[in-house]
C-alpha cells in the first residue's frame, strides 16, 4: 500500500467518468497522480487495471499508468492523500430542480484537512456560478493554511474523453492571479492550450454556457421536428436546405437530448440566476422543449394498437449512440418505457443495446432481451443513433426475424426506409412523413 503522506503531484477526488479520465490523462502526461474515490469497488477495479465504465481506450491507458505506479487509487475510507494540487471531480446532480453540492463540500473539506500549505484546489465539477468563491474558498480558508483555488470545467464528450483531454483548450479561472496561474500550469501538463479567464465565476459560467448552448440548439431542431410531424413537412429536407451553402446557419438534426450533463446544466444555470434574482427563460425553454420529446413521441408518433395488447421494445438504451457509451444516466429510454407501458397497458417493455448492462436496463424498468427476441415485437422504438442500427448485422437480424406489420419508430432517421418497408414493416420517423410498405422514401 502506498504511503498517503508521501506527496503526489496531484490528487483527483472522485473517480467517475470525469475524474478517472482526467487522472489517467495527467498520469499519462508523467505526473504522479493519486485518485481518491468513495466506492471501494471502483478503487479495486482501477487498481486491477480496469475501467468501471466503457470509454474508448481507457482500459489500456489505465493499465499502463497503474502498472507504472503513476496512478494510485485510494478509497476515501483510507484517508485523502497529500498532494501539491487537488482536482475535485465529484458528481453535482440536480435534485428537485436544485444542484446538490454536498459531495463537493465534503470533498473540499477532506482536502482542506490534509493539504500542504499553499496547495492548489481546482473545481472540475459543473457548479452554480459563485461556488468556487462562496463555497469552496471559505472551507479552505478555515483550515488556516495558505491556499489557491480555481475552476477549470470539464468539457469532454463521453466516448472521446481521452482524445479530447489531449486536444481541447482548457478554460481556467481562479479567485486571484496566483490561483489562475497555478491551475493553468497544472492543466498545461496535458499539452493543450490554456484559455485563462478573469475570474472563477467566468469559468463556471463558461461551462454552463457551453452545455446550455448545445441544449438550446438541439431544442430548436426538435421544435422544427414537432412542427414537421403536425404539418407533414419533412424536417430533414428543411435542415438540409437551410444549411446547404449558407454559412450563417448550422441547424442540428432532431432526436432525444439527454445524459448526465445536458439534462441538468440549464437547471444549474437557472439556479445561478435565482441567486441574483434574475431569470434565464431561453435556457429553461430549451430544456423543456427537449424534455417534451417523450410526450410528443407517445402522442404523435407511436401507433394506436386497439386490436390487441402489443409486444413493445426499445433499441438503444444509453443516453446517446454517438460516440458510443454504456452510460444510461439521464437516458430517456426509461421515460419512453414508462410512457409505452401506460399507452399500451403493458407491464413489460423489452430492450436491447450494444453496450448497456442488463442491470442498468432493469433500473430503467426495461427487461433486457436478446436482440432477436426484442425484434419480435409489434412496436420497436429506435432510441439512439448507435451505428449498429445502420449496420448489415442489424439488417441480418431483421431478416432472421421478419414480422409483417411490425412498426419501427425511428427517432434518428437511421433506418433505411426501402429495406425496412420491403420486409413488410411500417416506418415512423421523427419529423418525417409516415412511411408504409407502399410508400417507401426514395
Ligand atoms: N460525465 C461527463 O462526461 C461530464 C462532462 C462534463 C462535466 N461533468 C461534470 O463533472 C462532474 C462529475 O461527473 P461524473 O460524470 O464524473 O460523475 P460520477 O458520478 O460518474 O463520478 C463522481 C465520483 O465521485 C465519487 N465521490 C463522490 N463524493 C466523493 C468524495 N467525497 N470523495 C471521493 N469520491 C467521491 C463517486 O463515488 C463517483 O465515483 C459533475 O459535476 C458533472 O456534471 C461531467
Amino acid at each position: 500500500m502506498q504511503n498517503l503522506s508521501d506527496p503526489f503531484d496531484v490528487c483527483v477526488v472522485g473517480l467517475g467518468y470525469v475524474g478517472l479520465t482526467l487522472a489517467t490523462a495527467l498520469a499519462s502526461a508523467g505526473l504522479r497522480v493519486a485518485g481518491s474515490e468513495r466506492s471501494q469497488d471502483v478503487v479495486d477495479l482501477i487498481a486491477s487495471g480496469q475501467s468501471p465504465f466503457h470509454e474508448f481506450g481507457l482500459d489500456e491507458a489505465i493499465q499502463a499508468v497503474v502498472s507504472r505506479g503513476k496512478l494510485v487509487p485510494f478509497s476515501l475510507e483510507d484517508g485523502t492523500p497529500v498532494a501539491d494540487s487537488y482536482v475535485i471531480t465529484v458528481g453535482t446532480p440536480v435534485k428537485n430542480g436544485s444542484v446538490y453540492l454536498e459531495d463537493l463540500k465534503s470533498a473540499v473539506s477532506a482536502v482542506a484537512d490534509v493539504m500542504p500549505d499553499g496547495a492548489l484546489t481546482v473545481l472540475r465539477s459543473t457548479v452554480r456560478v459563485g461556488t468556487t468563491r462562496t463555497i469552496a474558498e471559505p472551507i479552505l480558508k478555515d483550515s488556516g493554511k495558505k491556499y489557491a483555488v480555481a475552476m477549470a470545467p470539464e468539457r469532454t464528450i463521453e466516448g472521446k474523453a481521452l482524445a479530447e483531454l489531449s486536444s481541447l483548450p482548457q478554460i481556467v479561472g481562479g479567485i486571484d492571479e496566483n490561483s489562475t496561474q497555478l491551475a493553468s500550469e497544472l492543466f498545461a501538463r496535458l499539452g493543450v492550450e490554456i484559455v485563462p479567464v478573469h475570474s472563477a465565476e467566468a469559468a463556471e459560467l463558461a461551462k454552463l454556457a457551453s452545455n446550455t448552448f448545445r441544449d438550446v440548439s438541439f431544442a430548436f431542431a426538435n421544435e422544427l421536428a414537432y412542427f414537421a410531424d403536425q404539418s407533414g413537412v419533412d424536417v430533414y429536407d428543411v435542415v438540409r436546405a437551410c444549411n446547404y451553402g449558407y454559412d450563417r446557419m448550422n441547424v442540428a438534426l432532431p432526436g432525444p437530448v439527454a445524459g448526465p450533463c445536458l439534462e441538468k446544466d440549464a437547471y444549474i444555470l437557472s439556479n445561478s440566476a435565482d441567486v441574483l434574482g434574475v431569470e434565464v427563460p431561453l435556457a429553461m425553454q430549451g430544456r423543456k422543449t427537449n424534455e417534451f420529446i417523450v410526450s410528443h413521441v407517445v402522442n404523435s408518433l407511436l401507433p394506436d394498437m386497439n386490436s390487441h395488447t402489443p409486444k413493445v421494445s426499445i433499441l438503444g438504451l444509453a443516453f446517446k449512440g454517438r460516440p458510443a457509451t454504456s452510460d444510461t444516466r439521464g437516458s430517456l429510454a426509461g421515460d419512453f418505457a414508462q410512457a409505452m407501458k401506460s399507452k399500451y397497458s403493458v407491464t413489460d417493455v423489452a430492450g436491447w443495446d450494444p453496450l448497456v448492462s442488463v442491470t442498468d436496463a432493469q433500473k430503467m424498468g426495461i427487461h433486457f432481451d436478446e436482440l432477436d427476441e426484442a425484434l419480435k415485437s409489434d412496436v420497436v422504438l429506435i432510441q439512439t443513433n448507435h451505428r449498429f442500427f445502420s449496420s448489415e448485422e442489424f439488417y441480418s437480424a431483421l431478416e432472421r426475424n421478419e414480422q409483417p406489420g411490425r412498426v419501427f419508430v425511428d427517432l434518428w432517421n437511421q433506418l433505411d426506409a426501402e429495406r425496412i418497408t420491403s420486409m413488410g414493416n411500417r416506418l415512423i420517423p421523427l419529423g418525417r412523413k409516415i412511411i408504409d410498405v407502399k410508400d417507401a422514401l426514395v
